[in-house]
């Protein structure tokens, strides 16, 4: 089997790769990446010599050429290429119409163009973020409708849509999935857990959004791979699976949970000015996934971001290669005056 993976330099694409190639000893994979800022070689250097993984440099808007790679032979495809920061979304939202919808818009035609004669099956990577924000009690489902808020999740709807629209316009076997918050190896010091451990680690402070009472699902990484490649394998098409990890914890603790570990004070956490826009709560309702596919959340919180905090104290050198040069700046521009 030959998987053609979009995205794969990035926090859950290389995970979903290392992955996939431990636990398939006869399936190869092309990675296809346009190593936006948050795309990074490093992620997947220690396969660079395996004969089953093929790095390629290139965006997924451009339709020709990706048409051109799945002619060469390709069995399904999953999209992970994206711009995934809510908070860049805000400040820019132009880079997430172009890959998010342009770009999922493109693959979805170059896989129309060799339809039927190929068929390619095409898992699309989406988030309970299409789903808007939730009251106190309640959790998503896949019936819930969509409400986008922030530029981000507007865009990763309109994309969840058109994948919609190519299963019952032409029949592509499309599928999609939704996940709520994702932690673990790998992932760019901008979001919430990254960027907390590392200032932690760095004595800096912790920017805490508004009350910091915010909800979100955490699910560690390997979970979420492990729901991909059962819905990849076994999911139906046309179809829709919520993944979440059972986990809602407000965006406080977890912060106090990191300092607890790292042996850090409190008062390195610093309220700043709230996100516009900023979604209340998120939680899932994953018993569909559970009910057709047997899969459930095996990581607990605990468990997990004790191995996530391991993971960034024994790579220092990974996250202090990225804290430097343009990320300085963009740490400046989103927290300096908050
Ligand atoms: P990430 O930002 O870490 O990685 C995105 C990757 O896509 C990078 O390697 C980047 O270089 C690449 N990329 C960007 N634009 C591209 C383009 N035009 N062509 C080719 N490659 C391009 O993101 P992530 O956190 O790994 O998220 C992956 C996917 O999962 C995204 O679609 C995101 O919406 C979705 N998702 C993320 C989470 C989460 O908690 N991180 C939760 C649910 C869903
Ligand atoms: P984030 O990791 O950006 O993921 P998302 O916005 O996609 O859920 O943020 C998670 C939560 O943490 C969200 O409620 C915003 C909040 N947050 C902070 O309070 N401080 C921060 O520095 C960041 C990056 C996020």
């Amino acid at each position: 089997m030959r998987l053609l993976v979009t995205g794969g330099c990035g926090f859950i694409g290389s995970n979903f790769i290392r992955y996939y190639l431990k636990n398939y000893p006869k399936v190869s994979i092309i990675n296809v990446d346009k190593l936006t800022y948050a795309g990074n070689l490093e992620n997947l250097s220690d396969l660079s010599h395996s004969p089953r993984y093929h790095f390629i440099r290139g965006d997924i808007a451009e339709a020709a050429r990706m048409e051109e790679l799945i002619r060469k032979g390709v069995d399904a495809i999953v999209n992970f290429a994206a711009e995934s920061h809510v908070d860049r979304s805000i400040e820019d939202p132009g880079a997430f119409m172009r890959t998010n919808i342009f770009g999922t818009f493109a693959l979805l035609e170059a896989v129309r163009k060799v339809f039927p004669g190929q068929k390619i099956r095409f898992l699309h990577i989406s988030t309970d973020e299409v789903y808007g924000s939730l009251g106190e009690t309640g959790a998503f489902t896949e019936e819930t409708s969509l409400a986008p808020n922030s530029p981000y999740s507007a865009s990763k709807t309109a994309a969840d849509m058109m994948v919609r629209a190519y299963y019952h316009t032409y029949g592509l076997p499309t599928v999609i999935t939704r996940c709520s918050n994702n932690y673990g190896p790998h992932q760019f010091p901008e979001k919430l857990i990254p960027l907390m451990v590392s200032n932690a680690m760095e004595d800096k402070e912790l920017p805490m959004y508004g009350d910091g009472m915010y909800i979100r699902d955490w699910i560690y990484v390997e979970d979420h791979c492990r729901a991909l490649d059962q819905v990849l394998r076994q999911g139906r098409e046309g179809e829709v699976y919520n993944i979440g990890g059972g986990s809602e914890r407000t965006n406080l603790y977890v912060a106090k949970s990191i300092l607890d570990r790292l042996g850090k004070p409190h008062s390195l956490i610093r309220f700043v000015a709230d996100r516009p826009g900023h979604d209340r709560r998120y939680a899932i309702d994953f018993s569909k996934i559970k009910r057709e596919l047997g899969w459930t959340p095996t990581v607990s919180f605990e468990q997990g971001i004790n191995q996530t905090i391991e993971w960034y104290q024994t790579h220092r050198e990974w996250w202090k290669k990225i804290k430097t040069g343009e990320y300085l700046d963009y740490y400046k521009r989103m927290y300096q005056d908050r």
